[in-house]
């Protein structure tokens, strides 16, 4: 099979499933989204493009933005940053709060709320929200070369009127000095960042440094081949939460999801795989979009555990 059709035949099994999961609505405004879209979009590294289903319907990215703010604050402050962010699997809900206090305001890693909330704190780097929010969407149009990626207002605002977790867990850590701005910036900046908008096609080519050793396809590079390994680590080991070690056995390869129902994968050398389907599982990772990656993975023989053909 082509990668065309294997991309065609994924969409067509994925229509036929009738139990979707369920969309998030603890963001009320997420809750509008229509449980049956269903997107996927392939960039590979030669740069060909792969599209099926909704792959340019734009949706709600959330927690894949961390991947993204994780990579613009490890330019900023480079190691430094694990001085406040940990590197393991946190074995808990992305929303969870109760290691915090044990381990002292330090979240296990990145890609967990807590976590995103300190690399958002470093991000802001004693700017406004604006400038900061500004710097990430410049860096998205630039990796994606498209400059129509923008932020959804209403989600933002939608969160930050219901985010009471979140502000929990910010205010937590501004009392152990981990968050060092006051919490409202903070939080308006990864709020915001968690409401851009973007389609699989936009987001798998945004991945694209991910599976080019971190480099953009001009030749560009945007972080040094060290680093993109060990974001793609981080993608495998925590880009799922509580999930993680589930997702790296169904499908094998590094991805970061988020509750908007959008899953991010980077076959490093190979490919960069956005999926789209706003139903979630138990865990708040996108049900079908998982499976479409398990049967995109099946077809195509792609894992971070198979020796190079
Ligand atoms: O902070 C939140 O709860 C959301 N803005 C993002 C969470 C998220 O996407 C979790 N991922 N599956």
């Amino acid at each position: 099979m082509t990668l065309h059709e294997t991309v065609a035949a994924i969409v067509a099994h994925i229509a036929t499933i009738e139990d979707r999961g369920t969309v998030a609505s603890y963001i009320p405004e997420l809750a509008k989204v229509e449980a049956d879209r269903f997107g996927m979009a392939i960039v590979t590294a030669d740069g060909e493009t792969f599209i099926g289903g909704d792959a340019d319907a734009s949706f709600s990215i959330q927690s894949v933005s961390k991947v993204f703010a994780l990579t613009l604050a490890l330019g900023k402050i480079g190691d430094q940053l694990w001085e406040r962010v940990g590197r393991e699997p946190s074995g808990n809900a992305f929303n969870s709060i109760v290691q915090l206090e044990q381990e002292r305001g330090i979240p296990r890693n990145p890609f967990i709320n807590a976590g995103a909330i300190v690399v958002a704190d470093v991000n802001l780097g004693g700017h406004q929200p604006r400038v900061a929010i500004g710097e990430m969407l410049r860096f998205l149009h630039y990796l994606a070369g498209d400059d129509a990626i923008a932020i959804n207002e209403a989600v933002a605002a939608s969160e930050t009127s219901t985010g009471f977790r979140n502000l929990a867990l910010a205010n937590y850590m501004r009392a152990f000095d981990n968050v060092r701005h006051p919490v409202d910036l903070v939080l308006g900046t990864y709020f915001h960042q968690c409401a851009i908008e973007m389609s699989c096609r936009q987001l798998a080519l945004a991945g694209r440094y991910l599976m080019l050793d971190g480099r953009h396809p001009d030749g560009g590079r945007v972080v040094s081949a060290a680093r993109a390994r060990r974001i793609n680590a981080l993608m495998l080991t925590c880009g799922h939460y509580d999930a993680s070690g589930d997702f790296a056995f169904r499908v094998g390869i590094p991805g970061k999801s988020g509750v908007g129902g959008g899953i991010l994968a980077i076959v490093p050398g190979r490919a960069s795989i956005a999926v789209w389907s706003p139903g979630l599982n138990e865990n708040g990772n996108s049900k079908l979009g998982t499976v479409a990656l398990e049967e995109l993975a099946r077809h195509t023989g792609w894992s971070v555990f198979s020796p190079p053909d």
